[in-house]
């Protein structure tokens, strides 16, 4: 299946991308079609609500590198959400994207399935990003193959040597 990773870390070569690298990696070995794309790094806005897109097929009005984005979940059968916890949620950059979904809102996704990672420097602090995370699939139908919540991320690549990786990779395989 077709497999989009929105890793929502604006740090390259981070806890995230480390987190979100062994994902890819395991699940093309069971030989998914999976892309990583970095939204974190990309320049995408939030929804204006202007709704042009409800009268126009989905098509949004802002031009910018959210287009890249959609065309690839216009085509992905699961996506996985990853993002480190800033201020008790996942970051903005990622919630930006999920933001101009609402450009499938009325057409429809062909997203079936989803995942969520999550990292932090604390425990205790994913409640709000799970609790969003399972209103929305809920909502969109999207069936959750699982959440993973890794604390104790103190520094930069942390996550390499964390045992939490293994879980990640137990989930990828799983697919
Ligand atoms: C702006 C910002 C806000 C953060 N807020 C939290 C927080 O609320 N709770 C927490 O435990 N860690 C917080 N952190 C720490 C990150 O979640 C943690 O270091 C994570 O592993 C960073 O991921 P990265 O290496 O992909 O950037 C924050 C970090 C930043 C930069």
């Amino acid at each position: 299946m077709k497999i989009t990773i929105l890793n929502g870390s604006p740090r390259m070569g981070g806890n995230t991308e480390i987190m979100a690298d062994a994902f890819l990696e395991e699940a093309q070995k069971k030989g998914h079609d999976v892309v990583k794309i970095n939204v974190g790094q990309m320049d995408v806005i939030g929804c204006m609500a202007c709704e042009s897109c409800f009268a126009n097929d989905g098509v949004c009005v802002i031009e910018d590198d959210m287009t890249e984005v959609m065309t690839r979940l216009d085509e992905t059968d699961l996506v996985v959400l990853a993002s480190p916890i800033y201020w008790f949620d996942i970051t903005a950059q990622l919630k930006a994207v999920i933001d101009r979904l609402y450009a499938r809102a009325i057409k429809g996704f062909h997203i079936k399935e989803s995942i969520l990672l999550l990292d932090a420097m604390s425990d205790g602090v994913f409640n709000a990003a799970t609790t969003w995370y399972k209103d929305v699939t809920d909502y969109v139908h999207w069936t959750d193959r699982g959440i993973i919540c890794v604390p104790g991320m103190e520094a930069k690549g942390t996550m390499a040597e964390h045992p939490a990786l293994e879980e990640v990779r137990d989930l990828a395989a799983s697919l």
